[in-house]
């Protein structure tokens, strides 16, 4: 779809309405692959598309410009959503340059037969001059998504193309943030991040210190809106998130086989509604998805982990969501563990060692019940939950949490 965004320049990008599955991440409201058309006494593109889209994106660019005309593609990050359809692109327009990093050159060649394509290879300050007074500057984003990640920067327009960074999975027609729900965008900016750009929030947090001193009047990533009315929304956001930043908030995430563990998860809701302010989110394991247990992950500041045991071990699925949760790196939590057993003990225990393992802080030993939980079992449970939600309050308030448009 062809969209003028500014004078001469165009989002030329597909709207994916389908994908549900994007390598794993569930992406319910679909997904967006920016690409960018600037055309000045050069013309380039600015990123690209997924290979399926290939015909789509050169049809939409030919109703712009002709293929031999374009001079540069500027490859800002080489994974496949981007990249995919450049040999296409390429192979039809054989006089263009690639403008790149090194690392990404490397990781082209890798994908894709790049023998006949052009390089042109710069690194963080470089320029690359278009005429009509148009000057792109490249800034390397490293890990923010890939190694290869890259920001290339339109200077006299003020316009940052950021690829991955500031992005969110939604297909809209509509390109602009200020015209679709700007609670809507943050929501699905936030899981973007949880899900995606957390395990690299370090190098976020320097990237935003880097673009603090940058003049920016139009966000344009490579996946969802383009930010040109609410940059403050998406940057505040970003700065509670590369930070850490976490609210007064315990999620309870259990997986129970005779409902006696579930029981204790209400008992352990019913403690932190105690301390006011501090919300609770009681999340069955087997009843959520891990896109949505990372996304309430990023904000909350205490974890209480339930499970039953089976065969002496946690219940399976509370392993693969701390898999992924650990992969993801959620670290300086406050946590305590708990759950029912029968005549086998193991998977409190295991969640208790677990939370070494994620770097967080134990708050009390595990809790356990014999069966039933006795009435005393379910007093530790209120009595250990009100002990996580004050210090739910106490860490929230050292991480100076910023409240966003869905807080
Ligand atoms: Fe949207 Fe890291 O690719």
């Amino acid at each position: 779809m062809l969209t003028p965004i500014a004078h001469g320049i165009f989002a030329v990008g597909h709207i994916d309405w389908a994908v549900r599955d994007f390598h794993g991440y569930e992406t319910d409201r679909g997904t967006t692959y920016n690409s960018y058309l600037l055309q000045f006494e050069k013309t380039a593109v600015i990123d690209g598309v997924k290979a399926p889209f290939a015909a789509e994106w050169l049809a939409t660019l030919q109703k712009q410009t002709e293929l031999d005309k374009i001079d540069y593609v500027v490859v800002n990050h080489a994974e496949p959503d981007h990249s995919g359809a450049l040999p296409v692109l390429l192979a039809a327009a054989p006089q263009a340059t690639v403008v790149c990093n090194k690392k990404t050159q490397d990781f082209l060649n890798g994908y894709y037969d790049t023998a006949a394509w052009k390089f042109q290879l710069v690194k963080t300050g470089d320029t690359l001059a278009l005429g009509s007074g148009k000057t792109l500057q490249f800034i390397e984003i490293p890990l923010v998504h890939w190694p290869d990640s890259m920001a290339t920067y339109l200077v006299e327009e003020q316009m940052l193309f950021c690829n991955d960074a500031f992005g969110e999975h939604y297909a809209t027609n509509l390109r602009f943030d200020d015209e679709n729900p700007l609670s809507t965008l943050i929501f699905e900016a936030k899981s973007y991040y949880a899900n995606i750009v957390n395990p690299y929030s370090k190098r976020v947090a320097a990237v935003l210190a880097q673009l603090a001193n940058v003049p920016i009047r139009m966000i344009c990533p490579s996946h969802g809106v383009i930010w040109r009315k609410n940059l403050d929304a998406i940057l505040g956001a970003y700065q509670n998130w590369a930070n850490q930043r976490v609210q007064p908030k315990v999620v309870v995430l259990y997986d129970s086989m005779w409902h006696r563990t579930a029981t204790m998860a209400d008992a352990i809701m019913e403690g932190v509604a105690e301390v006011p302010g501090v919300v609770c989110k009681v999340l069955p394991a087997r009843a959520i998805t891990e896109n949505t247990l990372a996304t309430e992950m990023l904000d909350t500041a205490a974890v209480a982990l339930g499970s039953s045991t089976l065969n002496q071990q946690m219940m399976p699925m509370m392993a693969a969501r701390l898999c992924y949760i650990q992969g993801l790196n959620f670290p300086g939590r406050a946590a305590f563990s708990f759950g029912s057993h029968g005549w086998g003990k193991g998977g409190p225990e295991l969640l208790d060692a677990k939370i070494d393992e994620l770097k967080w802080t134990r708050v009390c030993p595990p809790v356990l019940a014999k069966f039933e939980p006795a009435p005393e079992v379910l007093a530790q449970c209120r009595q250990a939950g009100h002990a996580l939600a004050e210090k739910a309050v106490e860490l929230a308030a050292a991480s100076g949490y910023q409240k966003t448009c869905i807080d």
